[in-house]
């Protein structure tokens, strides 16, 4: 298979010598006609089926093999980044072992899911000022571009997602838009001139359409979105975390309280003009956790003193073991559409079988795309993941 893998890059390095540069890019520009894209008739082709996908980190150890892709009809290869110089995907020798050992990992799915080479990832650091850099001038946009592309065929994938968390203001969220539109030019053109099907472009967003922490208001370049991105997955979880000093629901679909919920942040993309089809909404499969500061005081905004077990986050097969290791009291709150759970001092706030099928059935009924989780390796026995499969094909 490496050997494969090696034939087949020497192929792209002799016959597809990509003529993408500045001037190109330019041309492309103004003889495109955005309206001959069908961006939503691909969304609705996808959308009887639902994209049903899922994150899989390749940093975990967690086997591709081990996936079982009757339920997803997506996996996301996570992350890739970008070199801070060039801005070209900076592939490590790591990389390489890990991206051909998915590929032949994905060759031996059945179902075969499609694939999506994601770039970036959370964590902060340097990587928003790299994503920013690169956006801001046309050729390192180009060089970018360019690169995402030999590296997605070069490993087999069908799509590629960017993961910028997040743009910080308001020129960051327009060249974003820039970026989309040359993006989807070039693969386009590609496409047109390997005569394969187009490379998928989607984009891992805030859970809401604009974002004010960190920096001034900023909105995503909404246009962009519409017309050039295949779809747009808004992480619809982390609303609550032990960085706070009191319990809450990271994943709420509804609060009475505040805008921090799943159903205000896919209000605001459908508000702003994102077709829902193009929607695909986040579902996690870990939860965080806190240390109450008195164990009688147990609900949802009760006082902390800081992390609880697995160091303030529990994955989900972990939680469904905190949870009969310890007797632990397992409450579903019906006006938030989550769970948490309590055992002594300890406080989990996470996802189950209940509140995700509730939450599938609600991007059905707003007619989304579909959904997608973070992350594979984390659910037990694919109990989640079915459920949520069935709940979206039935
Ligand atoms: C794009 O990539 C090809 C190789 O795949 C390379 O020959 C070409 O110079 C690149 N163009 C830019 C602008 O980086
Ligand atoms: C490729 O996949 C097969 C199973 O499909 C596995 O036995 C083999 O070890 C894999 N090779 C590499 C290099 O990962
Ligand atoms: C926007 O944010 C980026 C990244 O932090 C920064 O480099 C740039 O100077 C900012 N631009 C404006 C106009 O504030
Ligand atoms: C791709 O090919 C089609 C039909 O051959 C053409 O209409 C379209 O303009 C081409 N797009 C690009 C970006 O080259
Ligand atoms: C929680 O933190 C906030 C500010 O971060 C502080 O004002 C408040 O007093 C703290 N509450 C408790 C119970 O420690
Ligand atoms: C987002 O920001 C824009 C521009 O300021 C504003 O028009 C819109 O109402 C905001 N949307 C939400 C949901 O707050
Ligand atoms: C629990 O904590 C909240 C928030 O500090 C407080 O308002 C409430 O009175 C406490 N309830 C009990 C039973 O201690
Ligand atoms: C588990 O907790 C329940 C109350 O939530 C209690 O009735 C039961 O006795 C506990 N069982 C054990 C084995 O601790």
């Amino acid at each position: 298979m490496k050997l494969t893998m090696t034939i087949t890059l020497l192929f792209f390095l002799t016959i597809f010598n990509f003529p993408f540069n500045h001037g190109v890019a330019t041309t492309f520009a103004r003889t495109s006609k955005p309206h001959v894209l069908v961006p939503s008739s691909i969304g609705g082709l996808l959308q009887q089926r639902g994209i049903r996908a899922a994150y899989w980190p390749s940093f975990t150890g967690y086997p591709a093999s081990s996936i079982d892709t009757s339920y997803f009809s997506h996996i996301y290869y996570a992350f890739v980044l970008p070199s801070p110089t060039t801005y070209a995907l900076d592939i490590t020798s790591d990389d390489v072992e890990k991206l051909l050992g998915f590929a032949n990992a994905t060759s031996a799915w059945n179902p075969r899911a499609k694939t999506i080479l994601s770039i970036g990832g959370g964590g902060g650091g340097a990587l928003p000022g790299i994503f920013s850099q690169m956006a801001s001038q046309v050729y390192s946009r180009a060089n970018f571009i360019n690169s995402t592309i030999k590296v997605a065929r070069d490993y087999n994938f069908d799509g590629v997602d960017l993961d910028w968390e997040f743009p910080s203001n308001e020129s960051d969220m327009s060249n974003l838009g820039l970026l989309f539109k040359e993006w989807r030019e070039a693969l386009e053109y590609e496409a047109n001139i390997t005569k394969q099907a187009r490379l998928l472009l989607t984009s891992a967003v805030y859970y809401a359409s604009n974002v004010s922490f960190d920096g001034g208001p900023r909105s995503y370049p909404i246009q962009a979105i519409s017309q050039y991105v295949d779809w747009i997955s808004p992480m619809c979880f982390d609303y609550h975390g032990s960085w706070e000093n009191f319990t809450g629901l990271h994943s709420a679909l509804y609060d009475p309280y505040t805008t921090l919920s799943t159903d205000f942040g896919i209000g605001s993309w459908i508000q702003a003009g994102v077709p829902p089809e193009k929607i695909v909404m986040g579902l996690p499969l870990y939860g965080p956790t806190w240390s109450l500061e008195n164990p009688e005081n147990n609900t949802v905004g009760a006082p902390t003193t800081g992390t609880g077990p697995g160091s303030g986050l529990l994955v989900y097969s972990q939680v469904v073991d905190f949870n009969k290791e310890n007797n632990a009291t397992i409450v579903f709150d019906n006006t938030r559409i989550s769970y948490y759970s309590y055992a002594g001092d300890s406080w989990v706030s996470f996802d189950d079988i209940g509140s995700i099928k509730h939450k599938v059935r609600y991007a059905r009924t707003r007619a989304l795309g579909g959904y997608f989780f973070w992350a594979l390796g984390q659910d037990l026995d694919w109990a989640i993941s079915k459920t949520a499969s069935k709940a979206w094909l039935t």
